[in-house]
């Protein structure tokens, strides 16, 4: 039987006394898209960062296609086919555009060449539609486009499993479509997709399965159809932002 290719189990990570992320159980089968969704400060990102080695977790197990990777170095999950986009963007600022794609490329599962890393960077650039930029400072970009580096970067890893922090966040109503072609694109290669969002069209339009995170917890899971109808999500994820649209 194929492992899935993410499992996480009773994932927790304290901060101190808040647990941004407790007791998280989750499983993605190879090739499917799972969205993640949920308030302001609901643990999204702290799941992202504990899976892929950027956080330790405090207690439970992480497994990658059936390895066990729990508090595995960024790198070393890199280089076992992860790749994922940080919510705050984290370019090398003393490079190039393309050289930052190239960067990623040689560090990815494949390490590939100076040579194929190039190649790889033109398609990559292509494919995110940031060709006429490549040889821009990342300082120089717009914050669209510094979000499509992020992509950029994360797709030079040739990822087969691939974390997406708010990647639609900055873009104009008329660029979220292409986005969103472009996820399921790569879902559609057999890459396996953890997508978090606050655009709940966007989740319910690519994913498989929707995951509602709530104080650190699973809220619930399922189909995105049945999740988006479900009171309680309406009251934790709505009632927050319009309590946020009133208050802050
Ligand atoms: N490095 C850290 N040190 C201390 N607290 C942290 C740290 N990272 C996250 N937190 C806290 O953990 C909780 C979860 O944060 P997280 O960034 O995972 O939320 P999120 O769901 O991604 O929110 P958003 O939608 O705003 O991106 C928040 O209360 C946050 O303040
Ligand atoms: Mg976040």
């Amino acid at each position: 039987m194929t492992p899935p290719m993410l499992e996480v189990r009773g994932l927790t990570r304290r901060f101190g006394g808040l647990a941004a992320l407790s007791e998280v159980s989750v499983r993605v089968p190879a090739g499917r898209t799972l969205g993640v969704i949920g308030p302001n400060g609901s643990g999204k990102s702290t799941l992202i960062n504990v899976v892929t080695g950027h956080l330790k977790p405090t207690s439970g197990t992480v497994l990658i296609n059936g390895r066990d990777l729990t508090g595995a170095r960024p790198w070393t999950v890199a280089k076992a086919g992860v790749g994922r986009t940080f919510q705050v963007v984290k370019p090398f600022r003393g490079m190039s555009v393309r050289e930052n794609v190239m960067v990623a490329a040689t560090y990815g599962a494949h390490g590939r060449t100076a040579a194929d890393a190039a190649g790889l960077a033109t398609d990559v650039l292509a494919r995110v539609g940031l060709a006429g930029q490549a040889g821009r400072a990342p300082a120089e970009l717009s914050v669209a486009d510094a979000r499509r580096l992020e992509l950029a970067r994360a797709l030079a890893l040739e990822p087969r499993l691939l974390f997406l922090d708010e990647v639609l966040a900055g873009l104009r109503p008329a660029e979220i479509d292409p986005a969103l072609d472009l996820i399921r694109a790569l879902a559609a290669e057999g890459v396996t997709i953890v997508v978090v969002e606050h655009v709940v069209r966007a989740i319910v339009e690519v994913s498989d399965e929707v995951l509602v995170l709530h104080e650190g917890k699973v809220l619930t899971s399922g189909p995105p159809d049945r999740v988006m109808a479900d009171p309680r999500v309406i009251e934790a994820y709505l009632g927050h932002r319009y309590a946020r649209r009133g208050g802050a």
